[in-house]
């Protein structure tokens, strides 16, 4: 089967949030027409699998959207994907369920620290990695990445170090690494493993872009590694459903997955809505061939990225891609400040960038995140409004 991801859908309308939730004043959009090209908030412009939509509609058509449980062929899909596509053995008890990564990622934190503890992070990182630690009354401590030419490396004495510190209790992991875009080696999740059981801090690995690899990358599952490891993940970034709002905690500690069960009805977050699981079975279950052709197509953007920065946008550095569909170009030959660069792009051109900086304060100075899940011609659009303000 064959899959269009150069159509381009109108989204707006819609109420989503990257196409929707910007003002589109006479002063954003320079008189470019069309106004708005978003490329940031971490959702795609694809429309999703065949399955997912039939999955989803047949369960709208039955007209009572009641309370939710999941059932037997919820655990069974993500015991079959993990198993197949990733060598990963999972067990029915070992899953929790519950309504996102980020609200997973709260809970954790909160079975797992007490207020004023440390929680390790490599920085730069996802941004609800501080935001959570925070709101559950914990301190981020970021170890920084190294950057060796291309490529971002621990800075493993550091890593060490802010490990060995007694009030530390986690490590919060983001494998694949967003936004960086590396996808962690085998070898690099055993060093970190060795590090924090040589000084007791348990490791949440949040897997939620571990379908999205490039070529030449694969992703491993830190629980193969780190049997104490809690992983968290979901189908919604992969197969584009973050809307449907359904991810899972996946732990083997029986002592730790009742005090996260306990942390998810203190916080709320259990019962999900009937559509999410319905879509994740079909994900899982039905749409691997999607999903390829999506990272073959996701691929082609990056090349496409990378071929048109050279010709026309000399002072951009585009960082190797290994997985996720976020780019991390490196713009500091071109700006002291990265937020009001993407500012001054936004209001010029309409093209939405993040700045490096909502990833670290410090350690994402000088770069921008470009989401490219997007059809080829718009991003390529976005570019061409770039280079006339930039280049
Ligand atoms: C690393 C990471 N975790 C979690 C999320 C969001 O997860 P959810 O929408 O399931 O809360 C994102 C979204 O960009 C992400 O990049």
């Amino acid at each position: 089967m064959t899959y269009n991801f150069d159509e381009r859908i109108e989204r707006r309308g819609t109420g989503c949030v990257k196409w929707d939730s910007v003002p589109v004043t006479p002063s954003t959009g320079g008189g470019q027409g069309e106004a708005l090209i978003p490329l940031w908030v971490a959702d795609m412009d694809f429309a999703v699998a065949p399955a997912i939509q039939e999955a989803v509609r047949r369960r709208a058509e039955h007209p009572i959207y009641g309370y939710n449980i999941v059932e037997d062929d919820y655990y069974e899909a993500i015991i079959a994907w993990f198993g197949r596509r990733h060598g990963w053995t999972i067990r029915r008890e070992q899953i929790l369920y519950t309504t996102g990564v980020v609200p997973a990622m709260s809970v954790a934190i909160k079975a797992l620290t007490q207020p004023g503890q440390q929680v390790v992070i490599l920085s730069p990182d996802y941004n609800c990695f501080f935001s959570s630690i925070k709101n559950n009354r914990c301190k981020v401590s970021e170890s920084v990445l190294l950057r060796k030419e291309d490529h971002f490396e621990v800075d493993w004495d550091d890593f060490e170090q802010r490990c060995a510190d007694e009030t530390t209790t986690v490590f919060l992991l983001c494998n694949p690494h967003n936004p960086t875009g590396r996808v962690w080696l085998r070898d690099e999740l055993q060093r970190m493993s060795d590090i924090c059981h040589r000084h007791g801090v348990r490791i949440v690995s949040d897997e939620i872009h571990c379908e999205l690899t490039m070529p030449g990358h694969t992703f491993c599952p830190m629980a193969t590694i780190d049997e104490t490891a809690v992983v968290l993940n979901s189908p919604s970034k992969s197969f584009n459903t973050a809307g449907l709002q359904i991810a899972n905690i996946i732990c083997e500690d029986d002592a730790t997955r009742r005090r996260i069960d306990r942390a998810i009805n203190i916080n709320e977050v259990c019962d999900v809505n009937p559509f999410g699981p319905r879509a994740l079975i079909a994900a899982y279950n039905e749409s691997e061939e999607w999903l390829d052709a999506l990272n073959a197509y996701l691929w082609d953007n990056y090349k496409a990225l990378c071929d048109y920065a050279a010709q026309h946008l000399p002072a951009w550095h585009v960082m190797p891609l290994e997985g996720t569909y976020l780019v991390w170009v490196d713009v500091s030959a071109c700006c002291d400040n990265v937020a009001d660069y993407c500012d001054h792009i936004f209001q010029q051109t309409g093209v939405r960038f993040n700045p490096g900086t909502m990833y670290g304060p410090e350690s994402g100075e000088g770069y921008l995140r470009i989401n490219i899940a997007c059809p080829r011609s718009l991003l390529m659009e976005a570019l061409n409004r770039t280079k006339t303000i930039i280049a």
